[in-house]
């Protein structure tokens, strides 16, 4: 290679190079293979700043005017996949201000005054992740709304609640989707605090220290919507805790679901039955004719390991960084980017297979039986009637033992047998016995009730 032959003027900072770039580094340093889903975002970005120099005298109105039209092109361009992407310009940035040049020359070169593509990037990160926050909020609402749904039209289903996985007491299907339900209200919560501390605004640090332009930072992040501007410059340009953040709130959805999954699995399982999906969100398998495969909460499952890396990748990328911006941030957009579509894909495939997941009460039924569910009902039964709880305990422990030996069900011991084990025990002892008793005994704020259930759905669509 002829150093004297090399054209430094191809590349946006090569001024003081010998050589061009060799073509594996080039491979191996471009972003733009994944940050031009950013585009929105960095040419939004672009018009801001603009518009900041242009009403500080820093550039020329005309200037202004040249890269509002040339960008309104551009925007054309990429909308209409006419524009071509180009590994030799690295990233969505260079990639948009080399095309802006071309379009409406010094101009497109005065955009980049008291701007370095650090706070560029970290500008158009949170950009992004602020939209794709409002977005999966939205996802989330509707996922809300169909658990809302179930949970109304489950109400009063009894079903067995397990502790250990063993049938523990009665509760209705609504109640169980209701604990779901409030699952993803903590996750919104999560999201919208994620997206507070990623509305800062970093322009305006330059490459890290500032810039020497009399710039107005306020007035850029009140164009752009953000609530304030980072104050430390260095700061600016190389955390990327808010991408963390994101991600482990991403994590934490995705292990709700995760678990949610886990239960449809065992519930879809014939010796549970509690539930069916509707055949359009299974698969059948390629050799066992009989088969139906819950897929898609299987599937839910294993892509919650994926965002889990996500976040593992995101910690180790950030905790050996010097201040202030390093290259290795570049790594920070794949794993985010994915976690943001993993969540939403997620999000949108149970939605709408909620409203597709049909009961099978007389499954639940037989459980709850087969369970002795109702055996705490009998001893707080003893207790109010004055035995102390563990006394009252034990007593219904032999009585179950008992119905067990003879193979029945607590409420057919017959009333003289289940005297024997405690002579506090009368007639009525039968309805605290039932299922539907039990259930709507439980009934302070909370508890599995019917009406309870009813209330807190009630709530739920109120606040939403
Ligand atoms: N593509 C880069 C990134 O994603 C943009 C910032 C590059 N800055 C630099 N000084 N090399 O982080």
């Amino acid at each position: 290679m002829n150093p004297d032959n090399f054209p430094s003027s191809q590349y946006t900072w090569a001024g003081n190079f010998s050589e061009p770039m060799d073509d594996l580094v080039k491979r191996y340093t471009a972003s733009v293979g994944f940050d031009q889903r950013m585009w929105r975002q960095d040419i939004r970005g672009s018009l801001a700043h603009a518009r900041m120099l242009a009403r500080q005298g820093i550039i020329a109105a005309e200037d202004l005017a040249d890269i509002q039209r040339g960008m309104a092109q551009i925007v054309g361009e990429i909308e209409s996949g006419a524009f071509v992407w180009s590994l030799d310009f690295e990233d969505v940035h260079l990639n948009i201000e080399k095309r802006l040049t071309a379009l409406v020359g010094d101009a497109g070169k005065r955009l980049h005054t008291g701007r370095s593509r650090n706070d560029q990037v970290a500008t158009d990160l949170r950009l992004y992740l602020r939209d794709a926050i409002d977005d999966l909020q939205v996802l989330l609402g509707q996922f809300q709304t169909a658990l809302l749904d179930l949970a109304e039209r489950e109400a009063d289903t009894p079903m067995p609640g397990f502790t250990h996985l063993q049938v523990a007491q009665p509760i209705t299907f609504g109640h169980h989707v209701l604990a779901w339900y409030e699952m993803t209200r903590r996750d919104a919560e999560r999201l919208a605090e994620v997206r507070k501390r990623t509305n800062r605004l970093p322009l305006g640090a330059a490459a890290l220290a500032g810039t020497t332009y009399p710039i107005d930072r306020e007035f850029v992040a009140a164009e752009l919507g953000f609530d304030g501007v980072c104050e430390n410059s260095l700061d600016a340009v190389s955390d990327r805790d808010f991408a963390v953040e994101f991600c482990a709130a991403a994590a934490l959805l995705m292990m709700h679901i995760s678990r949610m999954s886990e239960e449809l699995v065992l519930w879809m399982n014939p010796r549970f039955g509690f539930v069916k999906i509707a055949d359009r969100f299974c698969t059948g398998s390629s050799i066992m004719p009989q088969k139906k495969n819950p897929d898609v909460p299987e599937l839910a499952r294993g892509k919650t390991g994926r965002v889990y890396g996500h976040l593992a990748a995101l910690l180790t990328l950030m905790k050996g960084q010097p201040l202030a911006y390093n290259k290795d941030n570049q790594e920070d957009k794949e794993p985010l980017f994915d976690a943001v579509d993993t969540v939403s894909d997620t999000l949108r495939v149970f939605t709408a297979m909620i409203p597709g997941v049909a009961t099978r009460p007389q499954a639940m039924g037989e459980a709850l039986r087969q369970g002795f569910a109702t055996a705490t009902d009998l001893a707080d039964y003893l207790a109010r009637k004055g035995l102390p709880f563990r006394d009252a305990h034990q007593a219904v422990g032999l009585a179950v033992r008992r119905a067990e030996d003879l193979g029945v069900e607590l409420p057919r011991l017959s009333l003289s047998e289940l005297q024997s084990f405690s002579p506090m025990i009368d007639e009525d002892v039968f309805s605290v016995l039932s299922v539907e008793g039990s259930l709507a005994a439980r009934k302070h704020v909370g508890g599995t009730a019917p009406e309870q259930v009813r209330a807190a759905i009630a709530r739920a669509r109120a606040r939403a």
